[in-house]
């Protein structure tokens, strides 16, 4: 006999997968107004019919009006007069919406979300197989989607933060960024560039030499890079940041959000303590996860895991042999990762994030 407790907890769970599930559905049409350009052409517009918005963005009427009406009913989208004749109804996107949905800069900047909902289920077959096989997925497999969403997640952080509150609270490195001679920084696991761009932004002075093992990203980065004023001092290269006989002295080595995906993250930390000058610092930002496991976990903790088990994990074992580490790195596994790399401390730096944490590698 089910108990009234046992109710309870049925209906709890079920009412919290059907708003999980309410919410998954929208993102994917948030997703969609952002690809066709319909987040853009409404800001541009200021208001807009089905008609209108349609014409401006080369789609399909009957399918933008749709879309207009679902996401007015959703709250997105404010509609001017709900009694009107569906094609004479006009569309606003409000002004504290569209900072949300277009502005790539903003802090509050949410489509990469949506776009990286898209890869993970259009990557999830491959992800099943994994779970049978025990073999991996690659990075690659994620595709365009995938790279551009942890991209464009990430942008706003490095543009808005990086140069202006995390480095300048670590006071020695700021200082020797700012100072002569030059510093070089290593900015390893670049990615799409944007941590690179930020730090040759803040110090004018420094040159970046990003590093990443994906050629997407590297073209990406390449091709970002060339539109800015830094371009002299950032350069981009496609490398294996594990391989050994990768050389140079650096002031600074920074490793953003990549630590966790690396399948021999002890080889790469052995490379990284190699690069570093003797007055040079290495420094990780990765996920802010709990000390240890706590179920049930903070938001925090569940969407780490979320990473893990469709992307981080699948990402890390794809190469064999592999730490597994997967999203949820804690600290003590860098320790240990750092121990065994030669390093002799990790110093968990004062710098407040929601999502990330950051480490100095010492010795
Ligand atoms: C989650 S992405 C982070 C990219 C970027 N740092 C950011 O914050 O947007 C992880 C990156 O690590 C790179 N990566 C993984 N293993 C690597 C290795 N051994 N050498 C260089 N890059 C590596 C991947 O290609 C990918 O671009």
């Amino acid at each position: 006999m089910v108990t009234q407790a046992e109710e309870a907890q049925r209906d709890a769970l079920a009412e919290r997968l059907f708003g999980a599930a309410l919410g998954a559905y929208e993102l994917l049409t948030v997703h969609l107004g952002d690809r066709l350009g319909y987040y853009r052409a409404l800001v541009e517009a200021g208001d807009s019919t089905s008609a209108e918005l349609a014409a401006a963005t080369g789609t399909h009427e009957r399918y933008a009006r749709e879309w207009l009406e679902q996401q007015g009913v959703a709250g997105i989208l404010d509609v001017d007069d709900t009694e009107a004749r569906a094609e004479d109804r006009r569309y606003t996107l409000p002004v504290g919406h569209a900072e949300v949905l277009v502005d790539r800069d903003s802090l509050a900047h949410l489509t990469p979300m949506a776009r990286l909902g898209v890869s993970l289920a259009h990557t999830l077959p491959a992800v099943e197989d994994a779970f049978r096989t025990g073999g991996g997925v690659a990075w690659d497999e994620y595709g365009s989607l995938g790279r551009e969403a942890q991209a464009d997640a990430n942008r706003p952080l490095f543009a808005n933060l990086l140069g202006a509150e995390w480095l300048p609270a670590v006071a020695d490195v700021h200082e020797r960024l700012l100072a002569d001679p030059p510093a070089r920084v290593a900015d390893v696991a670049c990615g799409a560039g944007w941590s690179s761009i930020a730090i040759a932004r803040a110090y004018p002075k420094v040159t970046v030499d990003g590093y990443d093992l994906d050629e997407a990203s590297v073209e990406l980065a390449g091709a970002s890079v060339a539109e800015t004023e830094v371009a002299d001092r950032v350069t981009i290269q496609h490398r294996d940041v594990g391989d050994p006989k990768l050389a140079g002295t650096y002031q600074l080595v920074t490793v953003f959000e990549a630590l966790h995906d690396m399948s021999r993250p002890v080889e790469v930390l052995r490379v990284l303590r190699g690069l570093a000058a003797d007055d040079g610092a290495v420094i990780v930002m990765d996920e802010r996860v709990a000390d240890t496991f706590t179920a049930p976990g903070d938001e925090v903790e569940r969407l780490m895991y979320t990473y893990s088990v469709l992307c981080c994990l699948p990402v890390g074992l794809a190469d064999t042999p592999s730490a597994g580490t997967g999203t949820v790195m804690r600290a003590d596994t860098l320790r240990r990762y750092a121990t065994e790399a030669g390093f002799a401390d990790v110093e968990v730096l004062p710098i407040e994030h929601e999502v990330f944490r950051f480490y100095r590698l010492r010795g």
